[in-house]
């Protein structure tokens, strides 16, 4: 087949790319390189199945493809911050020109959503079922309601164009090839544990998160798209959670050195506790994520001793 990946020079979007190539597929992959790396996709850039275009997904594009799997959007805290509105525009006219190119060619279409569409969740673990609790009007909001909207596009193309679409809600996923700098949890302690320095740790630590390693995750979402009994959204994500002080303990033990633990005010709309629910994935797909925390951190801590 012929996919096409938004996003691809990306974390994910990278990794999603090696995977379809793997699978014999021929990959376009789209970036317009703001948080992108050509790094992560220079081993590809020789394969005569993989393009790349650097083009902005705000702008219409076209192509004859099968799949298109829409991942392009900043997707850490400062870089969606760095300028929200053009962090919305992303999000939801990046949407519309997928829709639009996928209702042209007839192609499926899968949208990379967030568990941020939960917000600062009342409801643990969060099922699919759960409408979230969103501030529309914070420093977050550009991300997580761009991403509430996008989703609503492709629910309403579905309806009324036929459009083949699927939906997946990504819960916070690590691994190789995290942008260094990108402010998420993972990479920030890996960073500042290999350099010595202290891990800075917001708030009083006690707020939980689960922790995907990208292996599993590019999995799931492989199986979302190609599996033809729910549209979605499907949660996927590892439910097994963690406070941030266990995370920073188990990186200062895996990488040794002298750094200590600091705390630094909690950012707004912080959410207290996020874990998915993932028994669609697991009854649909057969999906459950298999690489323990410790084992996946020791594989991200490998790449980004490479880096430093
Ligand atoms: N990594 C996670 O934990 C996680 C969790 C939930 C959802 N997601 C979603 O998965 C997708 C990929 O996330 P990631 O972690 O790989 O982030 P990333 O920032 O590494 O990748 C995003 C990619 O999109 C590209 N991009 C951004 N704006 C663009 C634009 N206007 N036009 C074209 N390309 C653009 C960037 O250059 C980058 O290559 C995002 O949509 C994100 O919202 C990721």
């Amino acid at each position: 087949m012929r996919v096409l990946v938004t996003g691809g020079a990306g974390f994910l979007g990278s990794h999603l790319c090696d995977r379809l190539l793997r699978d014999g597929h021929e990959v376009v992959c789209l970036d317009n390189l703001f948080t992108g790396q050509k790094c992560n996709i220079a081993h590809l850039l020789g394969h005569p199945q993989f393009e790349f275009v650097r083009h902005d997904i705000i702008d219409p594009f076209k192509f004859e493809v099968d799949w298109i799997f829409n991942l392009a959007c900043p997707a850490s805290p400062p870089h969606y911050q760095y300028n929200p509105i053009k962090t919305t525009k992303t999000s939801v006219m990046g949407a519309i020109n997928c829709l639009g190119l996928a209702k042209r060619v007839k192609a499926r279409v899968l949208q990379a959503s967030t568990s941020e569409v939960y917000g600062d969740p009342n409801v643990h673990p969060q099922p699919e079922s759960y409408w979230g609790n969103v501030n529309p009007i914070g420093r977050r909001s550009c991300y997580d309601e761009g991403k509430r909207c996008a989703e609503t596009l492709f629910f309403d193309y579905h309806r009324e164009n036929k459009v083949d679409i699927r939906v997946v809600r990504i819960f916070n996923t690590y691994g190789p090839r995290m942008h260094p700098n990108d402010g998420r949890v993972v990479s920030n302690f890996i960073v500042q544990a290999l350099q010595g320095r202290d891990l800075t740790i917001f708030g009083d630590g006690r707020q939980t998160r689960s922790f995907c390693y990208v292996d599993d995750l590019i999995e799931g979402i492989v199986r979302s798209m190609a599996q033809t009994r729910t549209v979605g959204p499907i949660n996927l994500g590892n439910p097994g959670e963690f406070t941030m002080l266990e995370l920073a303990q188990l990186t200062l033990q895996l990488v040794g050195g002298k750094s200590k633990i600091v705390h630094q005010p909690l950012p707004a709309d912080d959410p207290r506790q996020r874990q998915p629910d993932i028994s669609l994935a697991r009854e649909i797909l057969q999906w459950e994520p298999a690489v323990p925390l410790a084992e996946g951190l020791e594989r991200t801590i490998t790449y980004f001793r490479g880096r430093i």
